[in-house]
């Protein structure tokens, strides 16, 4: 099995809870390591070129305007098979569709409101990791 990396943000609805301990339990229960965080506030600017292949959607304004609603927590986290673990622990998208046991299914508030994005592949991941983070900023 091969050791990954990916991009985890914790989203405005879940830090306004207090809940970023929470989650990041959930993450290290599963076998994912914190290699990097820091607590944010995005631009309205980094969120629409973070979301940008999103712009189209009818919910792109509304998904910028709530990721910069609040703080967010950008983390690495590393482990093997790290993109598809971590979407594993996180559940689906729409938290009604969520498993049980899963993040969003626990604690997201619906589909915009959701706790946590995941990065959804290993090019992808790479790329939003490099979006917020530099390589000395990344301890493993
Ligand atoms: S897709 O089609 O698979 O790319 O879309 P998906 O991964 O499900 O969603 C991409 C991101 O958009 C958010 N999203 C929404 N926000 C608000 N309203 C609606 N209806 C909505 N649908 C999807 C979703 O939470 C994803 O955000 P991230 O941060 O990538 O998880």
């Amino acid at each position: 099995m091969a050791t990954e990396r990916t991009l985890s943000i914790i989203k405005p609805d879940a830090t306004r809870r207090n809940l970023t301990g929470a989650i990041v339990d959930r993450f290290e229960k599963a076998g994912l390591r914190v290699v990097a965080q820091k607590r944010i506030k995005l631009s309205k600017e980094q969120a629409e070129q973070f979301y940008g292949v999103h712009k189209e959607r009818p919910f792109f304004n509304g998904l910028v305007a709530f990721m910069t609603s609040g703080p967010v927590v950008v983390q690495v986290l590393e482990g093997e098979n790290a993109v598809s673990r971590n979407r594993e622990v996180m559940g689906a998208t729409n938290p009604a569709q969520a498993a049980e046991g899963t993040i969003r299914k626990d604690f997201a508030e619906d589909i915009e409101a959701n706790s946590v994005h995941g990065s959804d592949s290993a090019e992808n991941a790479a790329t939003e990791i490099a979006f917020f983070f530099s390589s000395d900023e990344i301890v493993g």
